[in-house]
């Protein structure tokens, strides 16, 4: 697809007060670069911890409260960010599908999904039926936001879910089974892909349906997957997901430290969303116009370093960008020890040096 300069709009612009994000994608005038974090809602936040502790829900049963999840969802709000991301995660849809799990504190599955039967006892889903409590979340929290802000839905991409189901938990550094696994049975891998595919496609289009303004897909195992293996298993994997999207909802295509660039454009995502190692001058540069990026500041600098440090990795990432076709936000989520200060001053310097002159 290409947009010529006199295209107005690729999606259409729903009424918002801050539209900057939705603005940015449809490569219309702004005012600011917009910004948000991946891992935005909790982790870092004390409220989150606070309201965490008085409701003393085990990580499963407080993605499952509708209450609790949009009230956490909406604090990053406070921050001035210019999106809003649901509280759930990449999991939820497996238990419906009768891979149940449990987080502790990481998630363990029941059983791990390494046999042709288990393979196939995997259940499809209807969202409708199966996750309302995901539709609930999205409706209570634009209801609440009332067209101040966009609200982002997302799923963990196939491969990702894989990374989990394969093991059954997080494999913490030793991708051996599931390399392995690729590898002896790579019939039965692209099984898997297949049935995760199908719902992640059924899912994203379910919470589009319940109000998201765009979708996010999260590759976050990016930085360890061969590039072999990543063509023939991943892209196509991608590309079938985007392109049974509902057509007017801008998607976001995360990769977590890749450079694997012109697999990322074939899939149809509009936004980029990419690592420290990647360019963004040298990116764009690479890319047809229509596509914006998504980064890159490094987590750890949020982490680790001091409000300098922060305002002078906004202004290297800005000067790589040129404050155009370009959403700020971090190489990866937000870490769990990072001081909220830090996160604070991040949004503040971001705002204030990400305004465009018109
Ligand atoms: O971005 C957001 O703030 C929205 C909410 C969100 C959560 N998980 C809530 C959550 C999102 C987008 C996710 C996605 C997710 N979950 C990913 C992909 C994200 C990425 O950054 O690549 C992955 C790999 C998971 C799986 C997962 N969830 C793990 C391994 C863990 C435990 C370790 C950890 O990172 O904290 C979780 C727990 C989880 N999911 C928490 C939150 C807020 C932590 C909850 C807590 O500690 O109280």
């Amino acid at each position: 697809m290409t947009l010529d300069s006199n295209t107005v709009s690729q999606y259409p612009l729903p009424a918002l007060k801050n539209d900057l994000l939705l603005r940015t994608i449809n490569r219309l005038p702004i005012t600011r670069v917009p910004i948000w974090m991946m891992r935005q809602a909790g982790r870092t936040d004390p409220l989150y911890r606070q309201l965490r502790e008085q409701a003393g829900q085990t990580l499963e049963d407080l993605f499952q409260n509708v209450e609790h999840s949009i009230e956490i969802s909406l604090l990053p709000k406070r921050l001035g960010v210019d999106a809003i991301i649901i509280f759930q995660d990449i999991l939820t849809p497996l238990t419906p599908m009768g891979a149940m799990f449990h987080f502790r504190p990481g998630p363990v599955l029941e059983s791990p999904i390494q046999s042709k039967e288990k393979v196939e006892a995997l259940r499809p889903i209807d969202p409708v039926s199966d996750l309302p409590v995901v539709g609930a979340i999205i409706k209570g929290v634009r209801k609440q936001l009332n067209q101040e802000l966009p609200v982002l839905g997302f799923a963990g991409s196939p491969m990702t879910l894989a990374f989990f189901m394969i093991p059954g938990r997080s494999p913490a550094g030793d991708y051996s089974t599931i390399f392995c696994f690729i590898e002896e049975q790579p019939a039965l891998f692209q099984q898997l892909l297949d049935t995760l595919t199908t719902m992640t496609i059924d899912y994203l289009n379910y919470q589009i349906e319940s109000g998201v303004h765009a979708v996010q897909l999260f590759e976050s195992f990016g930085e360890i997957i061969p590039r072999a293996i990543y063509e023939r298993f991943v892209q196509p994997s991608h590309e079938k997901i985007f392109s049974a999207l509902h057509s007017k909802t801008p998607s976001i295509l995360f990769v977590k430290e890749s450079n694997y660039l012109d697999l990322m454009v074939k899939t149809g995502a509009t936004v980029l969303s990419v690592g420290k190692c990647v360019n963004l001058q040298d990116a764009k540069a690479q890319t047809p116009d229509y596509i914006i990026f998504q980064g890159n500041v490094d987590n750890r600098t949020l982490l680790e370093g001091d409000k300098e440090q922060i305002t002078a990795a906004v202004k290297a990432c800005f000067a790589e960008s040129n404050k155009e076709r370009h959403i700020l936000n971090l190489n990866h989520g937000l870490l769990a020890d990072t001081p909220f200060e830090n996160v604070q001053h991040f949004v503040k310097i971001a705002k204030q040096l990400g305004t465009v002159e018109k």
